[in-house]
């Protein structure tokens, strides 16, 4: 195994960063981890425990080129602005090719090559920039975190019903830590293990919504179920509760997609990659319930 090979985590003071460190920390404490951060200020625990802390906006080629010096491995957590996101990772992986990176990982979206999903169009033009690079790269292939669905809880609990449009569609959820701890085996992996590699990451088991809403009511012993919109109602209906046009339109596109399978895999790579089954969607709600 390779010892103080240094690994940087782009999105380190995100919710999937934080916990990729923290798995890390757990199983590659031999490892020099830099977390790539647009402010470091919210992240002064995260360089108490060890962490070294370098600043870099996706769109500063030029910081972002100087925060990769020195770099063995990197994990390329997709951006958070979506519409921007291309030309964001291009220039993360313009930095890495300077830098001469070692291995780039990257979280993708599930069966992005195939997925009919709007979201999908950014993450197939990420990862061609990425095969295009000529860097060793991994392609991490995330399915949904069962966290999309399970904060929605206590509205569900208030108003007695879970909104969607993805009908029956069977959804193989995992949560946040699951796909987390994934991305850091692949970090702490040898690189010959991972390069090349394709995983479409996601649950063990598959949920329909009404099976959300049915977990919920078992759990609460409160009615919940589950109504199911046709894609532009669902659309209006996160309008009317505030939510922005644009991610209103996002998330019902996706459960509209959803409802034709996209959120579907049965291959269980997840599971095998991290040595433990997924996190099923009973424990998930449970901790919304609990918290
Ligand atoms: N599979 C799923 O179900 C699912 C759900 C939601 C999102 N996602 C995708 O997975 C990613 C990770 O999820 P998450 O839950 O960790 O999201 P998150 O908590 O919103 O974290 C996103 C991270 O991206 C960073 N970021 C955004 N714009 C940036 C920029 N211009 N330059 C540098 N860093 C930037 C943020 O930095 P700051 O901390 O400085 O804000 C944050 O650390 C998301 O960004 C999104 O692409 C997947």
């Amino acid at each position: 195994m390779a010892t103080f090979e240094t690994v940087l985590i782009t999105g380190a003071n995100g919710q999937l960063g934080r916990l990729v460190i923290s798995a890390l920390q757990r199983r590659a404490p031999h490892l020099h981890i830099v977390g790539l951060v647009r402010d470091a200020g919210k992240a002064l625990d995260l360089a108490q425990q060890g962490v070294e802390l370098r600043v870099a906006d996706y769109n500063d080629l030029v910081a972002l080129t100087s925060a990769m010096m020195g770099v063995d491995k990197l994990l390329l957590i997709s951006s958070s602005e979506v519409g921007q996101r291309t030309a964001q990772h291009r220039n993360v992986v313009e930095a890495a090719v300077t830098a001469g990176v070692k291995l780039i990982a990257y979280t993708s979206l599930l069966h992005a090559d195939t997925s009919p999903m709007a979201l999908a169009r950014e993450h197939r033009e990420t990862e061609a920039l990425i095969r295009i690079s000529g860097l060793p790269f991994t392609l991490l292939r995330n399915g949904w975190y069962s966290e999309n669905y399970a904060q929605s809880v206590p509205a569900a609990l208030e108003h007695g019903i879970v909104l969607g449009a993805a009908g029956n569609g069977q959804l193989s959820l995992a949560a946040r830590r699951d796909y987390a701890e994934a991305a850091a085996m692949v970090m702490a992996g040898e690189i010959a293990q991972h390069a090349g590699k394709v995983y479409e990451l996601a649950g063990d088991e598959a949920y329909t919504l009404a099976d959300f809403a049915a977990e919920i009511t078992r759990q609460a012993n409160h009615p919940v179920r589950y109504q199911n919109l046709p894609e532009a109602d669902y659309r209006a209906a996160l309008i009317d509760v505030g939510l922005p046009e644009g991610f209103a339109e996002m998330l019902a596109e996706s459960d509209a997609r959803a409802a034709e399978g996209s959120l579907y895999e049965s291959g269980k790579t997840l599971s095998r990659l991290i040595g433990r089954p997924t996190t099923p969607l009973s424990e998930t709600v449970n901790q919304v319930l609990a918290s």
